[in-house]
Parts: structure tokens; sequence; C-alpha cells
């Protein structure tokens, strides 16, 4: 039975696949026949056509076979834009696989990636996302790989967003799977990029560089490269305009949406999370496996700053959502106090509060914030799986710097009419 309706489901997929042999008439005939809703090619699954052939339903009264959906991406500097993108690909089917693009890709398409493949991986896996990942992916989609991907994963459809993909001979990345009939897009909704953030990380970089400047510090190691990028890139790097609208809606979309079970044991755990790495996967995940419910604290963009001495990158709402994006997190609190106190304690009735052995907050400790976990015997500390830093990611990029405004350049000309011409967005 289960090769009949399979049968059935590849006869179509062939007139979609061969539309010079069927035309698009027996397309629509074909489709007809079999009952097919538009449903089906809305993606919601394999229909079942019981309602309209009941001598046939037993064939379809099986359970269906889940959709399963592709997209890929670079995935250097995660950020809610990546996140919020494969929540929308999810969205198209049941199962979401992730190619990840290899390093020697990146640096052949785009220029060095920032992050290591295993850091980039940790990251994707980390979302919620995600079921199912590929690792060391090709940047296009040539025809033997969308072969592996529709005879080995099983894929249903690829997606990709509205956003223009093209190969450096000018052809479409995704041009094959459209002619195949198994591509979907979304809609690119976030007004962020990993360009956009590279330029935050520069023109915080100048900032700093110019509190300096005033006292020619030789121990600011990066003041040569600094210089450059002042002299060279006027508008090409200036200050980003952010394009980021946050709204209740997509907090409420990252959500899980569900408060801790009765007797659940909370964990508490504080940050900045800025620029979110594989080391705030890891130790999230560490976190996590302390009790039964994570609740997670995103500190304010001011705390941050009074604290750091220096802005975060990435403002607080997007630094909530990355953390939410995580399937470690149960909760977030959208901009928490410093220190942790009684009243949170109780309110949130946190089990355990735990704290990282690598933090950029352990240099400025003139006031313990864990001082009352602390004499509730309800602190620990967790030894951080990662070193990564978000300055350590930070640094990466200014060490590779001349390669990034190459890149930067060439991107933000493409993002710039991509904002130019953008429309009006519906639905997610
Ligand atoms: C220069 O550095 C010294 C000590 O390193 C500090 O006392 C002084 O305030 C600094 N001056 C400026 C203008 O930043
Ligand atoms: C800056 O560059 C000059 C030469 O271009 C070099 O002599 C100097 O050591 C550099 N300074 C730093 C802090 O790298
Ligand atoms: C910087 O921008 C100004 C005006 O926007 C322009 O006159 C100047 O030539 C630019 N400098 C460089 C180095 O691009
Ligand atoms: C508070 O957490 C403890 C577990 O640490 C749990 O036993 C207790 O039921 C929780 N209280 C409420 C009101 O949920
Ligand atoms: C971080 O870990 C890597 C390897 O795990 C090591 O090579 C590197 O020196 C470490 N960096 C710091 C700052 O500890």
């Amino acid at each position: 039975m289960n090769s009949v309706e399979f049968y059935s489901v590849h006869w179509i997929w062939n007139g979609v696949l061969y539309p010079q042999l069927f035309g698009l008439g027996w397309i629509m005939i074909a489709a007809a026949i079999i009952g097919l809703s538009t449903g089906y090619f809305g993606g919601i699954g394999i229909p079942c056509c019981s309602y309209y052939w009941p001598d046939l339903g037993i064939l379809c009264k099986r359970r269906k076979r889940p959709v399963r959906v592709y997209m890929d991406g670079c995935f250097d500097l995660m950020h809610y834009g990546h996140a919020n993108a494969l929540r929308q690909a999810k969205s198209l089917g049941d199962i979401l696989v992730v190619g990840v693009v290899s390093d020697e890709e990146i640096v052949a398409n785009k220029g060095p990636p920032v992050l290591s493949m295993e850091e980039r991986l940790i990251l994707v896996r980390g979302l919620k996302w995600v079921d199912e990942v590929i690792a060391n992916a090709p940047y296009d989609i040539n025809e033997k790989f969308m072969n592996t991907l529709f005879n080995d994963y099983k894929i249903d459809y690829i997606i990709h967003g509205d956003d223009p993909c093209l190969l450096p001979d000018g052809t479409d990345a995704y041009g094959l799977a459209k002619r195949a009939g198994r591509y979907k897009q979304i809609k690119r909704t976030e007004g962020v990029s990993s360009t956009d953030i590279v330029g935050r990380i520069l023109s915080s970089l100048r900032a700093a560089d110019v509190d300096m400047s005033q006292n020619n510090s030789a121990s600011y190691q990066h003041h040569n490269n600094t210089e450059k990028l002042q002299a060279g890139t006027n508008h090409t790097i200036g200050p980003q305009l952010s394009h980021f609208l946050p709204t209740s809606r997509r907090i409420v979309q990252f959500s899980n949406g569900k408060g801790p079970k009765p007797d659940a044991r909370v964990v508490y755990i504080d940050g900045a999370f800025d620029l979110f790495h594989a080391g705030h996967v890891e130790i999230l995940k560490s976190a996590r496996q302390l009790g039964d419910f994570l609740l997670v604290g995103v500190y304010s963009d001011q705390i941050v700053s009074e604290r750091r001495g220096s802005h975060p990158i990435m403002h607080l709402h997007e630094r909530s959502l990355s953390v939410l994006a995580c399937r470690y997190v149960d909760e977030v609190i959208i901009g928490a106090p410093w220190g942790v106190t009684k009243d949170m304690i109780a309110t949130f009735n946190i089990s355990l509060v735990v704290h990282g052995t690598i933090s950029e907050n352990n240099h400025h400790c003139e006031f313990d914030p864990y001082t009352i976990p602390k004499s509730m015997g309800i602190f620990q500390m967790i030894t951080s799986p990662m070193n990564i830093t978000s300055a350590s990611v930070a640094r990466r990029i200014i060490d590779n710097y001349e390669a990034y405004k190459k890149r930067n350049m060439k991107k933000k000309e493409s993002e710039d009419r991509y904002y130019a011409e953008k429309k009006f967005v519906t639905g997610d």
C-alpha cells in the first residue's frame, strides 16, 4: 500500500519535474484527478483523498509522511535573522534539514568566515527549529547535490529567502531547484545581516579608538588597523542604520509560551549574550541539564555599557531573540538586573543560579552580583565548555579586517539595493 501511495506521489513529481513532457494542462488535470487541493502545492503534506474518493480511502488513511524541507546557509555570525528564516522554513514542512556551507566554499564565494565549521554547526544545531544538519554543504545546489538531497535525505522542498543569491558567474544558485518545481521561498523579514553586524563592530571599534587616541595608548593593539579604517571607509562601513524593528509578535513566535511545570527545578543564568556564539549555546546546554526549566536573564544595554565600558554590539531585543531561539532556553528576562535579587529568586522560584567560568564580566567585579544566591546556598559555578567570548569573536573580525572590508563593500551595495527596493512583507 505504501508503494502505491508513493507511486502516485512520484508521478506528480515527474509531472512537475518534466513539465515539457506533460504540459501545464496535464499537471492541472493530474492534480484534479487525484483530488489534490491547493494544500498539496502549499506544502501542507501528502493529501488525503478519502474525502473525494471514498473507495481509495484505505490507501490514504495511513499516517502522513512528514514533509522534509531543506535550507542552507553559511551561518557565519549567527543572528536572529538566520534564526527567523529557519523558523519560517520549518513552518513550510515538518522536518527541517539545514545545510551548513563548508569553509572552503565560503572562502571561494564570500571571503574567509569568522567562525569555524565546528562553531557554526553548534550554533545551527542549537536552534529550536532545526531537526537535522548536513555539514559541509556546497554553496550552490548543483545537480549532484540536489539529487542527493532528494534521494538520500528525502527532501521534498528546498527553501531560500527572497534575497537574490547569485553565484560568481551571475547565475541563480537555486535555479535548478526552481526548475525542478521543488523550491519554496520565504520572505526575508529581518533587517539585519552578518554584513551589518561586521559594520557595527568596526564602528564601535572606531568609537573606542577616538577615546584612546587622545592618550596615544600604545596598549591599544589594533590602533593601526583602525587608522586605516578611519581613512579608508567613509560610508562603506559607516555607523550602520539598523533596520531592526522589533515587534511583540516576533518575540511570541520565538517563545515556547510555557511556564515551568509544577515541581520543576528552575535554573537561572544571566549575561549579555552579545554576538551570540557557540560558547553561549554550550553553556546554556550545560545550565539546562542542571534542572527542568532554564530562565535566562539578558542584561539591558545600559547595564552592559556601565559594566563593560562599551555599548553592546547587539541591542537588548536582538540579544534576547538570539537567546530565545536557542533550544535549551525556556524563558528570557528581557533586561535583567546586574545582581540576582531575593525578589527574583522568589518570583521565578529559582532553585539554582549558575555562572560560567569563561565570562567577560569576570574582570569588572567591584560588587558580586551573586551575593544573595551564594548566601542562600543555591549558586554554582559551571565550567564553560568553550573558551570563546563575544570579544574574541569581535577580535577575529578585526584581525581579518582587510578581507572583511572588501567583502563588506560588495555585500553592502547589494544589501542597500535590496532595502531600497523592499516592499511590504505580509505574513511572517
Ligand atoms: C590617559 O591615561 C592616563 C593613565 O593611563 C589617564 O589618567 C588619563 O585620564 C588619560 N587621559 C585621557 C585624555 O584619556
Ligand atoms: C603601526 O604601524 C607602524 C608602521 O606602519 C609600526 O611601526 C607600529 O609598530 C604599528 N603599531 C602598532 C601598535 O601595531
Ligand atoms: C568621505 O566622505 C566625504 C563626504 O561624504 C567626502 O568628501 C570624502 O572624500 C570622503 N573621504 C573618503 C576617504 O572616502
Ligand atoms: C519551586 O521549585 C521547587 C523545586 O526546586 C518545587 O519543588 C516547587 O514545587 C516549586 N514551587 C512552585 C510553587 O512551583
Ligand atoms: C581556547 O581553547 C583553545 C583550544 O581549545 C586553545 O587553543 C586556546 O589557547 C584557548 N584560548 C584561551 C584564551 O584560553
